[in-house]
């Protein structure tokens, strides 16, 4: 058997069944397949090489592990071609000023309660398209009332606000909440979609004020960058001058058309927020961009996998290989920035295709060593609490409800 799957190690421990996996900024917004802070955390202290300076996410989200390195005082660097993720990450890992933040709660307050909306000429609805299929009138009259209040506020703080305004996009519109692809609700329902999108708002903020308390009460530092680069196509030179520590990351597990749609999740936010392009979030993810017909990707890990999902399905096979060739791209381009002694964490999930298990958790192991690194181990844990479709359809047939999503692997490697 493949070395690297000898090497797993189940250990419930890692499960936090019942952990709050909300403490801090970590409640601030949901998003698809976060990582839980408990298993940052926890990486953070048995792995992080000692005197760590540098963290880096590649693929940062939400910012989950971003916000665990401010908690310990580590630097920390984070990229993810997703603005909606980047505005996330930027406004949980701030520590704003309580104060003003709080004196622009009470102006919002006011404002929503003395205003009336009919008056106010001033509302501007952006113009995209479909936008009526998505949202009523009335709502979306509502939600640029609250665009414009935003943006009235002072700069700094701004960006404060627009994260409860873009969950509160998501949550009053059309969509169906409970999936991470944007459908519409079934036509009967529409009529008694009548959402008070003011409360929704205002809930969002008091909550989120809870969490900046917290977090300003035990943050060490705040030392946070994040940015768009692609790992899969290169690093900015220079970016990290005194190299990399540890990294603690959750990547994708595949592409997004047939896994977790971060784009679609996001679009409408993104589409309210000025995002050129929102569409074609999706196809700049990894594995994207499936024109990769005549190129190869060659890995002891992987070939048994994808020589099984060539014979059956060769339109299935390319998508999966696009997806890995981009993988190892930016394994390649991230290991020679790794200090030596430095630790590599990546926390994958393993789908099937075509009822064929994909073991990325392998695949990683296999091209960090072939970067010169050693495994260490890898953890299975359980994953009750991540937000992500735990029953999918594998084979991509419709009624096909094989689980598929309910272990994590947690590749850990040494340079
Ligand atoms: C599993 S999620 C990360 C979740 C994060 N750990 C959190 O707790 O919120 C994977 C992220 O990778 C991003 N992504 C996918 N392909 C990328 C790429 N080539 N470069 C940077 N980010 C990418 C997606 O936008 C998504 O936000």
């Amino acid at each position: 058997m493949n070395k690297y799957i000898n090497n797993r190690v189940a250990d419930s421990d890692w499960d936090f069944l019942t952990a709050n996996t909300k403490e801090y900024t970590h409640c601030y917004h949901i998003y698809p397949a976060m990582m839980i802070p408990q298993i940052a955390r926890r990486l953070i202290k048995d792995f992080a090489p000692q005197n760590t300076k540098v963290l880096f996410d590649p693929y940062c989200g939400t910012g989950t592990s971003l916000i665990e390195a401010n908690l310990v005082g580590y630097e920390n660097v984070g990229t993810d071609l997703n603005p909606l993720a980047r505005l996330i990450s930027k406004v949980k890992s701030t520590n704003y000023n309580y104060n003003k933040i709080k004196n622009a709660v009470d102006s919002i307050n006011d404002n929503i309660f003395s205003s009336s909306i009919n008056g106010i000429d001033k509302i501007q609805i952006p113009n995209f398209i479909n936008i009526d299929y998505w949202f009523s009138k009335e709502i979306l009259n509502k939600l640029g009332f609250l665009q414009l209040l935003i943006n009235e506020l002072n700069e700094e703080i701004r960006d404060f606000f627009l994260v409860p305004f873009s969950e509160t996009i998501r949550e009053v519109s059309y969509t169906r909440n409970s999936e991470f692809k944007l459908y519409r609700i079934e036509k009967e329902k529409i009529p008694f979609h009548n959402p008070d999108v003011f409360k929704i708002f205002l809930t969002k903020i008091n909550r989120n004020v809870l969490g900046l308390i917290e977090y300003n009460n035990n943050v060490k530092q705040t030392n946070t960058k994040v940015f768009d680069f692609n790992t899969c196509a290169g690093i900015p030179q220079n970016l990290f001058a005194n190299g990399i520590d540890l990294i603690v990351t959750s990547p994708p597990y595949g592409d997004s058309r047939t896994t977790v749609a971060y784009g679609q999740f996001s679009r409408l936010a993104n589409q309210w927020l000025g995002v050129e392009d929102a569409s074609g979030v999706d196809n700049n993810l990894m594995g994207g961009k499936n024109n990769v017909e005549y190129q190869t990707f060659e890995l002891k890990s992987a070939n048994e996998d994808l020589q099984f999902i060539k014979e059956i399905d060769y339109k299935r096979y390319n998508e999966v290989k696009s997806f890995l060739i981009d993988y190892k791209k930016s394994i390649d381009n991230i290991s020679p920035l790794i200090n030596e002694g430095g630790m590599i964490c990546y926390v994958v999930g393993n789908r099937r295709v075509k009822n064929r298990q994909i073991q990325l958790d392998a695949i990683t192991a296999e091209l960090f060593e072939n970067n010169g690194f050693k495994h260490i181990t890898t953890i299975v844990r359980s994953i009750p609490n991540k937000r992500m479709p735990s029953r999918n359809s594998p084979s991509n047939v419709i009624g096909d409800l094989s689980a598929t999503m309910t272990k994590e692997y947690i590749v850990i490697l040494k340079k």
